[in-house]
């Protein structure tokens, strides 16, 4: 497939971000491990960097795995899916009553983790969880539900970080956004992640509430919004801020504003409610 045009990277969770989100991960599955002994089974090739980072967090937090790797194919060389997963690329270990952690780097439709997971159950594991770093929930065609995921993210073409387009775009550290300048329009909002810091950009409506929504709800952690470039919000946007804050206080954590600029000043009011 030729490119239609030329190409757009937006910047969409920088590398600190990821690495935040890597530690909690490793965290979370250390706990659910304690100790004994775990393969992580890495999705070729998207799946390569992630795996790479979160086994030596593993192993910081005292978890030793082996590791093996499969390969997948279900993309040709466009974005969209060819709809079916092939095993180009065997596990060379026995799952027989061992503990599996599956690791890759998206769900999408839910084709590939669906027939990866199916694959595995097949061989009797003793334990088998899915790990995955993205998560787009609103694409899904066939039903699944990782056991942990880095972020959810909006029905967007990322790259970075393993994932590619064409096989290219792998050995970036961050994650961006791609878009073709001929097809794709510059949309009317966007927002990109730096560590702890969510820089909001453009008018925040209903839409752009719903698309921010599946990243930003699901947030762990503390969280500051920097909403100078935000040209303006309407009353879902604002009651969007409010909602973002009451979920992260139920999960005991802060969300701070900074940047409100002048173009918000009448939904100011509203705003100062959040
Ligand atoms: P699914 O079978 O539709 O869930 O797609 C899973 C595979 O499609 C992933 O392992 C990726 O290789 C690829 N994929 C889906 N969405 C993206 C994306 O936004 N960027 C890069 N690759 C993607
Ligand atoms: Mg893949």
């Amino acid at each position: 497939m030729t490119a239609p045009g030329r190409v757009i990277l937006t910047p969409f969770i920088d590398a600190a971000a990821i690495q935040r989100r890597v530690l909690e991960l490793a965290d979370a599955i250390a706990k659910d491990v304690q100790s004994g002994e775990l393969l992580v089974a890495g999705v070729l090739k998207g799946g390569f960097v992630f795996t790479a980072d979160l086994v030596r967090v593993l192993n910081r937090l005292g978890i030793h795995v082996r590791i093996d790797f499969l390969r997948v194919s279900s993309y040709g060389s466009g974005t969209v899916s060819s709809g079916t997963p092939v095993l180009s690329g065997d596990l060379s270990e026995k799952l027989n009553g061992r503990r599996v952690l599956l690791v890759d780097d998206i769900v999408d439709t839910g084709r590939t983790s669906r027939f990866v997971h199916d694959r595995i159950m097949e061989r009797r594991p003793a334990w088998l969880r899915t790990c995955v770093l993205l998560d787009k929930p609103r694409r899904r065609v066939v039903p699944f539900d990782a056991d942990y995921i880095g972020f959810r993210v909006p029905d967007a073409f990322i790259v970075g970080y393993g994932l590619d387009y064409d096989n290219q775009y792998r050995d970036l550290p961050e994650l961006s956004v791609i878009r073709f300048a001929d097809r794709d329009p510059e949309p009317p909002f966007s927002f990109r992640v730096e560590g702890g810091t969510v820089l909001f950009k453009g008018h925040l409506d209903a839409k752009a509430a719903e698309d921010a929504g599946d990243t930003l709800l699901r947030w762990h952690g503390d969280l500051e919004l920097d909403l100078a470039g935000m040209q303006g919000a309407d009353r879902d946007g604002m009651n969007f801020l409010s909602r973002l804050r009451e979920s992260l206080s139920e999960k005991g954590f802060t969300l701070s504003i900074r940047g409100l600029k002048r173009t918000l000043q009448e939904t100011r009011q509203e705003y100062h409610k959040c």
